[in-house]
């Protein structure tokens, strides 16, 4: 065998052992990251090689020992490179300093951590640094204790409450994910608003309640998750309700938001915000079925979409038809409902009342700020709790709801206190059973700036046959 021969033997054999190596999933020395120390410290307090019991005065690939979330060494072979030796090689298996600065720790109820542990505070990271100091993220948090006492103990009509379902998040992230209807352009805030013919002597109630005029026909508040869909979850609730109501409650559909997050497509975010105006059209023009036949699916907000898996057909007469089954083997019945065009409200306080007291709950976008996610019990108006705090902590986002009525409340100086109910889609575990109470009469919040009611398509042919 010529010299040549045998080099390329040579090769092709290092190129095998390689291969059977990778194939076989055993970490080789040459995958490791470059060093398993930064800055020559990472944990230079723990026992390692020890706690194994090992030491190899050689060179060997298997003596290796768990480090974090990879392996290090305790061979002679490791000292060439110092990074992938086990922080205790130096002392343990051969009896000297290592050639790093042994790192201070962090203390944290009575126990030493090393350099580089973390542990969360609410919605911060915190780390120990390698001056021995932890040191942490300072993001405003959705869920702030400080506030949480500041708006129990002032005098603001309600009650604040810790969410475990929100602690740990980010104010930004609430404001990100929770929300997610677009402010209506100039051109829809313009659209002709509707005047509810008001009579001197109309009469209106001092209380209302959508639910105990229309027993069985207003739908619980469902739980839109990490979703910023809440211009899909709306529309659907209101449409829900109101078809419901004009069918004299022949129908009681509780419509999909998700059909509506993934197939009303058009100039509309999905799971990252979409416009109510575009949601009525698609109501209008193409339909939805029921949540329980197309149910939800996006509880944590995807980048894209889960494709549209519902379609349907014109029938004449406006009206349309499913042309696909429903996306889930349990249901059948996937019928199409649809809306009239949806109208606008005026903002007055009376007007908004009319109509919900003749036609049924209706949708109204809201300009939520930081202290309504932590919203318990009582009347809601925007407390200036976090002035103190700085502006990262004064943050808000457009939102839209469900106003499903009105009452009333004697203060203990005489006043009275208005207050619209309204249901959100945060689920029944917030507020008062998914609903809060809001002042009304003030445009608190932008509450009346934007009102909508709608028409259910009902027509003859959907009403019980006599
Ligand atoms: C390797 O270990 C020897 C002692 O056994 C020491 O003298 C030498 O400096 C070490 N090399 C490195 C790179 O740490
Ligand atoms: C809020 O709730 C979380 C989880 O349920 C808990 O860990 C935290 O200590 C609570 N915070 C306050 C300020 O009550």
């Amino acid at each position: 065998m010529s010299g040549d021969m045998r080099a390329l033997l040579c090769l092709w054999l290092v190129a095998q052992v390689a291969q059977v190596a990778l194939s076989s999933g055993v970490r080789t020395r040459r995958e490791l990251g470059p060093g398993l120390y930064q800055h020559g410290v990472y944990d230079a307090g723990g026992s390692y090689c020890q706690r194994g019991d090992v030491c190899c005065h050689g060179r060997d690939d298997g003596c290796t020992v768990p480090y974090h979330d990879t392996l290090c060494y305790c061979d002679l072979f490791c000292n060439r490179t110092v990074s992938d030796c086990c922080p205790d090689f130096w002392e343990y298996c051969l009896g000297i300093p290592a050639p790093f600065p042994k790192a201070s720790g962090c203390a944290r109820a009575g126990l030493n951590y090393p350099t580089g542990a973390t542990y969360r505070e609410n919605c911060n990271l915190c780390t120990c640094g390698p001056g021995g100091q932890w040191q942490c993220e300072d993001h405003a948090c959705l869920m702030d204790g400080e506030l949480i006492d500041a708006i129990n103990r002032g005098n603001y009509g309600w009650r604040a409450a810790n969410y475990s379902h929100f602690w740990g998040m980010t104010l930004e992230n609430g404001i990100r994910h929770r929300l997610g209807t677009f402010r209506p352009s100039p051109t829809v805030m313009n659209m002709n608003e509707i005047h509810m013919s008001m009579d001197s002597n109309d009469v209106l109630p001092r209380h209302f309640d959508a639910a105990a005029k229309w027993p069985g026909m207003i739908h619980e508040p469902l739980d839109q998750g990490n979703c910023a869909g809440s211009w899909a979850f709306s529309t659907a609730a209101v449409a829900s309700d109101r078809i419901s109501i004009h069918s004299m409650g022949h129908m009681t559909p509780a419509l999909s938001p998700q059909n509506l997050l993934s197939c009303d497509t058009r100039n509309q975010r999905g799971c990252s915000g979409g416009r109510l105006d575009g949601a009525w059209w698609y109501l209008r023009r193409r339909g939805v079925v029921t949540d329980e036949c197309y149910p939800f699916t996006s509880q944590q907000s995807q980048p894209a979409a889960p494709p549209c898996m519902m379609h349907s057909r014109s029938t004449g007469r406006g009206k349309r038809q499913a042309t696909a089954r429903c996306p889930n083997p349990q249901t059948h019945s996937n019928e199409i409902y649809q809306s009239t065009p949806a109208y606008r409200l005026s903002s007055s306080e009376k007007e908004i009342m009319k109509e919900l007291l003749e036609n049924g709950p209706v949708q109204a976008i809201l300009e939520v700020h930081e202290d309504f996610f932590m919203y318990k019990s009582g009347i809601y108006r925007h407390t200036p709790v976090a002035e103190g705090k700085g502006p990262k902590h004064q943050r808000h986002g457009t939102h839209s709801v469900k106003i499903t009525g009105w009452g009333e409340e004697q203060l203990p100086d005489g006043q009275t206190q208005k207050y619209w109910t309204a249901a959100n889609s945060w689920g029944t575990a917030w507020g008062e059973g998914g609903h809060f109470r809001i002042a009304r009469g003030v445009n608190e919040c932008e509450v009346e700036t934007f009102v909508v009611g709608v028409w259910g398509r009902v027509s003859m042919e959907d009403m019980p046959h006599k």
